[in-house]
């Protein structure tokens, strides 16, 4: 066995996974720790050790590599048996100094669910700000962060031949990919990240992943794929000297030009029918919307697309939010100089505030043309997307949009529709009154959209149970509420084709054809 497949042998005899870890320290260190705080769970393996002469091989690990702290080199021989002290520290996961072993490395375990089932990995990244307590090096690898989370959450899962994973970094999207597709390409612009990347494959038993070296699309010229995936490298960071540019984060160019090569790039590397799911950052400029920015980069590249903008920071708030990302704390001078370089960068080129969102692209099929432009605005919180993630509704999203493309307004009123399962209505009355004086329609999963209604709408959807057309139901209420027919149904429809795009209303499977 090679020295990674001895350290899977090790971390799987330890039982190092992400319930044994909550077993060991329970459920409030557990919580604590996702908020960076440690303190409870190192009582709780202070408390074990001082109630037994050894410590179990997976507490050694969670303690190495979870809570930070040096470890015996007896203790580190429990942890790895097969691979032994000088193999873990060889491989670089240890550094060894007067007869103690320190992580050098983060390695951790991480669980997940999706079609093909639930999963478990170990992953192995930088150590993070918590670990070295200091600002990050420029060349850090990223480990599984909340964006990472974001983009695995999006990603297309249906089985494909091939995918480009672009800025792989510790390789988790690569491994995602990996479980849907024959082969994934996974890029990165790091030598460091493609070594580490290329670990967690083997670590975790994948053979279908091929690691390349370069900037964007320059590892991949000519080729195309089924599905593009990327996290990238999209902070907005100020050109100028003194102020760090994270490898991980950072593509090196002037504002949000990374993002746009990005996306505009992707019609260059996607097979007719590929698509693409992607995490990016817009600039607002001199306080426009930064939708209409995106528009502009896609609008003649020739691709379908879909973009959901999820937040807006101000420009100071993005400024704080990524200078305290990379380990530099507030109120020290260094914090006070790097805010001092955003705000200056953000003033010079008129930009008010940062869009964060999720992107969509779709190559349409051979012969076929761009039928999906969409942008919108998801500020709220998701619905309870359990367990398949954001991916699933926006895949339902592309074919409500597509079956909309391809019905006119006399299509839609002979369509039988259904209601989503996960949509409930909510009536507010004024006390005593017997009508409604408020009535909203709640999304239970996808974007948790809330649709407010007036009479007619409301009846409508409720009328909608598959076996009445759009067009029986619209006349029965003119009869019913004595207006114009021809005058609701035109108020209508193009609500009720809102409500199909947004995933609340269905094409019963008649109607689908
Ligand atoms: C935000 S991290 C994403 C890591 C990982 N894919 C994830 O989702 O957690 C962005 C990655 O892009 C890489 N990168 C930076 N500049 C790049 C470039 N010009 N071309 C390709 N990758 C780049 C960084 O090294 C980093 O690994």
């Amino acid at each position: 066995m090679n020295p990674v497949e001895l350290l899977r042998s090790d971390l799987s005899a330890a039982g190092y996974t992400v319930p044994a870890l909550a077993g060991l320290w329970g459920p409030d260190a557990a919580e604590a720790l996702h908020r960076d705080q440690r303190v409870p769970a190192r009582r709780a393996l202070d408390a074990l050790r001082a109630g037994r002469s050894d410590l179990p091989a997976v507490a050694v690990l969670a303690d190495l590599f979870v809570l930070g702290r040096a470890v015996t080199l007896p203790e580190l021989a429990v942890a790895f048996p097969a691979l032994g002290v000088q193999g873990a520290a060889d491989l670089g996961f240890v550094s060894i100094d007067g007869g103690q072993a320190r992580a050098a490395l983060d390695l951790r375990p991480y669980s997940f669910e999706d079609t093909a089932g639930a999963g478990s990995w170990w992953i192995a990244s930088d150590l993070g700000e918590l670990a070295t307590g200091g600002a990050l090096p420029e060349d850090h690898v990223l480990g599984v962060g909340g964006a990472s989370l974001t983009l695995s959450g999006l990603m297309f899962q249906a089985p494909v031949d091939s995918v480009l994973d672009l800025g792989t970094g510790c390789g988790i999207q690569a491994l995602h990919a990996a479980r849907h597709a024959r082969r994934v390409v996974a890029t990165d612009i790091s030598e460091r990240a493609l070594a580490i990347a290329a670990m967690n494959a083997t670590l975790n038993g994948f053979e279908n992943i091929e690691f390349r070296l370069g900037s964007l699309f320059e590892p991949v010229a000519g080729e195309r794929f089924d599905r593009i995936v990327s996290n990238p490298p999209f902070v907005i960071t100020p050109r100028v000297d003194g102020v760090p540019s994270y490898e991980y984060r950072d593509g090196g160019m002037v504002g949000d030009a990374l993002v746009e090569a990005v996306l505009t790039g992707v019609a260059e590397h996607l097979e007719p029918g590929g698509t693409a799911q992607l995490l990016g950052n817009w600039e607002y400029h001199d306080g426009d919307d930064g939708l209409p920015r995106v528009r502009a980069w896609l609008d003649s590249v020739g691709l379908d697309y879909w973009i959901v903008e999820r937040e807006v920071l101000s420009a100071a708030l993005y400024a704080e939010t990524w200078i305290r990302d990379g380990g530099t704390t507030p109120a020290t001078p260094d914090f006070d100089r790097l805010y001092a370089a955003w705000l200056d960068d953000f003033a010079e080129r008129g930009v008010s505030g940062v869009g964060f969102g999720y992107v969509v692209l779709r190559m349409p099929r051979a012969g076929a043309s761009v039928t999906l432009t969409r942008t919108e605005q998801q500020h709220g919180p998701l619905g309870d997307i359990e367990p398949r993630g954001v991916g699933a509704h926006l895949e339902a999203g592309l074919a409500a949009s597509d079956w909309l493309a391809g019905t006119d307004d006399a299509a839609l009123s002979a369509a039988r529709l259904t209601v989503a399962g996960d949509v409930t209505e909510e009536r507010h009355y004024w006390p005593g009154d017997e009508n409604p004086t408020a009535m909203v329609l709640r999304q239970g999963g996808g974007f948790g959209r809330a649709v407010t209604l007036d009479t007619a709408l409301a009846a409508l959807i409720g009328a909608c149970d598959g076996e009445l057309s759009v067009g029986a139901i619209c006349a029965a209420l003119a009869q019913l509420l004595e207006v114009d027919e021809t005058a609701l149904t035109a108020d209508l429809l193009p609500a009720v084709r809102e409500l199909v795009r947004g995933g609340i209303l269905s094409p019963s499977s008649s109607s689908r054809g």
